[in-house]
């Protein structure tokens, strides 16, 4: 069998109102795009949705990972977008596309990517996570837990195909380097490494015969500007049953909010709220963070779905948790733990705050 890639690419190309969601206009040009390549058989099938501000394209074909012509067509897809959003004079129009033209890959050009090649098993039912209001890290705990942790997957005691562990790799992304590690054997070296997500990112899950699990996006837009651009808003694709975590197990580490770096100004700490795709819209102080998960179905490369999987009065009680949780660290203001710590603060707009004061400082008398 010939494998399929499944490839999830992303952008912020304008927002409304403000950051909040994307306009009809832009999904509808979307789709008719990647209509036109599905017509001339570039792709095999495609989805788009939005979380909040984001753009999301959905994608399957047979042409690999980091494909020319398949990242061509998503940077397209964002600069028709872009001039559409600027005809309606949307907020950020065009503010994830980095460089004034394509070079090759959407990498390090600012929009967020997740993309796997994998043969079709008899049946693969896969789940796409997509968040806005944060950053890419944000999956490094819901991973651990679908992947890891026994009290959330319970195949991993109990069902003889999970019983061997995964492995997990991570990227160091200032740094630029990458590292692997077998679990359950090396659990406490990766969470040594894992718990600190804002340089350490799990970018992959594997079964311990090579098989990929799960990708995420670990681009950092800040990192790639060099300024602050917005948060990253990463997404993660993970596949399900059989030799991997069940479709409940996977979505079970977000009944818990977990905190997330990102939210207003992609400066304070705030929980990682699962909605449907249709709740998706951060209003409260920009947010919160939100995550949603479409499960599909692979067919031949066709994506039979999607299931709004979070639009469940199960996760009901996660949001109530969110909302709480939010209202406590709200009233924490402008003081950490609600804004983030100096270090981090350096990717966002206060270093210009503070150059302006800098002068005003004067050594201690002795
Ligand atoms: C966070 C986010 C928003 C903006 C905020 C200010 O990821 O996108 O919270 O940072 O609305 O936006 P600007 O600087 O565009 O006025
Ligand atoms: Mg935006
Ligand atoms: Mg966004």
């Amino acid at each position: 069998m010939e494998p399929i890639t499944l490839s999830v690419i992303k952008a912020d190309v304008g927002g409304l109102v403000g950051h909040s969601t994307v306009h009809d206009d832009l999904l509808e040009k979307a789709e008719d795009l990647l209509e036109e390549a599905l017509d001339r058989e570039q792709i095999l099938d495609y989805f788009v949705t939005a979380c909040g501000d984001d753009l999301e394209l959905i994608m399957t074909h047979r042409k690999g990972v980091d494909n020319e012509e398949i990242h061509r067509l998503a940077w397209e897809v964002f600069e028709a977008c872009t001039a559409v959003a600027k005809q309606l004079k949307l907020y950020g129009a065009g503010q994830d596309l980095l460089a004034d033209a394509f070079s090759g890959n959407v990498r390090g050009m600012g929009p967020g990517v997740a993309e796997m090649t994998f043969v079709e098993r008899t049946s693969e039912p896969v789940v796409i996570f997509m968040a806005d209001k944060t950053s890419a890290g944000a999956w490094n705990l819901p991973l651990f837990k679908m992947f890891a942790d026994p009290f959330n997957t319970a195949g991993l005691v109990i069902a003889p195909s999970l019983h061997n562990g995964f492995r997990f790799e991570v990227h160091d992304v200032k740094e630029h380097k990458r590292i692997f590690f077998d679990l359950p054997q090396e659990m406490y070296d990766l969470l040594v490494f894992i718990g600190s997500p804002a340089r350490y990112m799990v970018k992959a899950v594997y079964t311990k015969d090579g098989e990929i699990a799960a990708v995420s996006s670990t681009q950092r837009l800040a990192l790639i500007a060099g300024r602050y651009v917005g948060k990253d808003d990463p997404v993660c694709i993970v596949r399900c049953q059989g030799q991997f975590p069940a479709v409940g197990e996977v979505l079970e580490p977000f009944a818990q909010p977990h905190i997330v770096e990102g939210w207003m100004r992609g400066s304070h700490y705030g929980p990682l709220m699962p909605t449907s795709v249709e709740e998706a819209r951060p209003s409260r102080f920009d947010g919160p963070p939100r995550v949603i998960a479409l499960g599909f179905q692979i067919a031949d490369g066709r994506l039979v779905g999607p299931v709004d999987m979070f639009d469940d009065p199960a996760f009901d009680e996660a949001r109530q948790i969110a909302n709480t949780l939010a209202t406590h660290l709200r009233r924490h203001g402008p003081f950490e733990p609600h804004r983030l710590p100096m270090e981090e603060m350096e990717y966002t707009t206060l270093p210009e705050v503070l150059h302006k004061l800098a002068s005003r400082w004067e050594a201690l008398p002795d």
